[in-house]
């Protein structure tokens, strides 16, 4: 018992490290959480003096024979020439680009005509600073709905931006393009195109004063602290699922141990109560006994499960009184010679018997050495000291008080006083002087 006593105590002990390390993570991973969270809401900025490497833009024609042309039905009264460019907006970051747009500030007359696959936010500013504001999916759009300056020429829509004036390219949102969101490097997909016509008289549109904003998304398992977490919550599961296993498993050892002691514990009193019921004198003496030899295990030092040893081999330590004739063991006068013979038997017949019990120890060396003295005066062997073991030593004083405690056929039972002079007296000739001791102790402490 004492094992599994041991065993609650290290599981109580892990019980309370694991609850403190899921403590201290769960509050490392809501702060982490947290900075995620602040991360993926911070607006980022690039322009084209910025030196970051992780999202950038590229706005550059896109140089084929058929990317750029002249128009001449403009409705304006003049030629105008049209260029493709090209927007590449890359990501090198190890993560997606969640959301982003680019800003593209004007700086010599133009018309914005057609891009994709986006919307793009016009800003017009008129000579009286007034701000004329629509955001137009060029590709398809219903002239009447245009709110801001523009001209049609032809089916070409041509939107008159000045410098100081500006658009904003908004990626399509819908999954169908693939420009939000776009995924990390890693993924080798890493780039939105989008496709921008411009006019202007000479065919080239100043297109290197940009704005790029964007926002990174991860999620909290991303990267080497999401992989951190991810290591301490399996490792948690894990040692939950092992802690909660051994529990369970200790639990229904400790049931059965607890059962098998009962059941031992019930047999033993049965076969004790057989062995005392002969001697009509000294009914109960056994588990008297018993208790008092536990008394002086627990005493001198021995451990709970040392302690109930020694209590179960003590309640046996007479069990060899059924092979001795009741009329011997009820007589009230003087044993004769043969008799006593037929009374140190006990010892012999007992140990006997117990010897092949192993799941009670030391019980034979009780019934066998119970009535040895200290000093090598007593029976079977004559063993003195150290040699009679100790469980021996204990049942000698605990049988010896019950013996002088209880009455007897042939005198009656001792006052308080007189057991504890007959225990000094005999200290170290017939019982050992340090059980003695403990037992003496035990009497005042216990008021025996
Ligand atoms: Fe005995």
């Amino acid at each position: 018992m004492d094992r599994i006593d041991n065993q609650k105590k290290v599981l109580k002990i892990l019980f309370f490290v694991l609850v403190a390390i899921a403590s201290v993570v769960t509050v490392l991973f809501i702060i982490h959480i947290i900075n995620v969270k602040k991360f993926n809401e911070e607006w980022r900025v690039i322009t084209p003096e910025s030196t970051s490497a992780q999202v950038m833009v590229d706005i550059h024609p896109r140089g084929g024979v058929t990317d750029s042309w002249e128009k001449n039905n403009t409705g304006l009264g003049k030629i105008l020439n049209a260029k493709i460019y090209e927007m590449v907006v890359t990501n090198n970051a190890h993560t997606y680009v969640d959301d982003w747009n680019v800003r593209i500030n004007i700086t010599e007359n133009c018309y914005l005509n057609n891009g994709w696959c986006g919307t793009f936010e016009v800003h017009q500013f008129a000579d009286n600073g007034e701000e004329l504001v629509q955001t137009l999916d060029l590709r398809n759009f219903d002239e009447n709905e245009i709110t801001i300056n523009h001209h049609m020429g032809g089916q070409d829509l041509l939107i008159p931006l000045y410098p100081g004036d500006y658009y904003i390219y908004h990626p399509d949102l819908t999954e169908a393009t693939g420009e939000v969101p776009i995924k990390g490097s890693e993924d080798m997909t890493g780039e939105s195109i989008i496709g921008i016509i411009m006019y202007s008289s000479s065919g080239d549109v100043d297109m290197s004063n940009y704005v790029l904003s964007y926002r990174l998304h991860k999620t909290v398992w991303d990267g080497r602290v999401g992989l951190i977490f991810i290591i301490a919550f399996s490792s948690l599961a894990v040692s939950s699922i092992i802690l909660l296993t051994i529990f369970i498993v200790s639990v229904r050892f400790e049931e059965r141990i607890i059962s098998q002691n009962r059941i031992l514990g019930g047999a033993l009193k049965v076969c004790c109560s057989l062995a005392d019921s002969r001697d009509y004198y000294s009914k109960e003496h056994s588990e008297r006994v018993a208790e008092y030899s536990k008394m002086i295990a627990e005493k001198i030092g021995m451990d709970k499960s040392d302690s109930d040893v020694v209590y179960n081999a003590a309640l046996l330590h007479n069990i060899g009184n059924t092979f001795v004739s009741e009329q011997v063991l009820r007589k009230k006068g003087k044993l004769t010679r043969d008799e006593f013979a037929e009374v140190k038997k006990h010892t012999l017949k007992g140990a006997e018997i117990l010897k092949e019990i192993k799941e009670i120890p030391l019980a034979a060396e009780a019934a066998l050495y119970h009535h040895e003295k200290f000093d090598g005066t007593g029976y079977p062997e004559g063993r003195k000291e150290k040699d009679i073991p100790l469980i021996a030593r204990i049942v000698a004083v605990a049988d010896a008080y019950d013996a002088m405690s209880n009455d007897r056929p042939y005198r009656n039972k001792l006052m308080r006083e007189q057991i504890r002079e007959e225990f000094i007296k005999n200290r170290g000739t017939q019982f050992d002087p340090e059980i003695v001791t403990a037992f003496l102790d035990i009497m005042g402490e216990r008021n025996l």
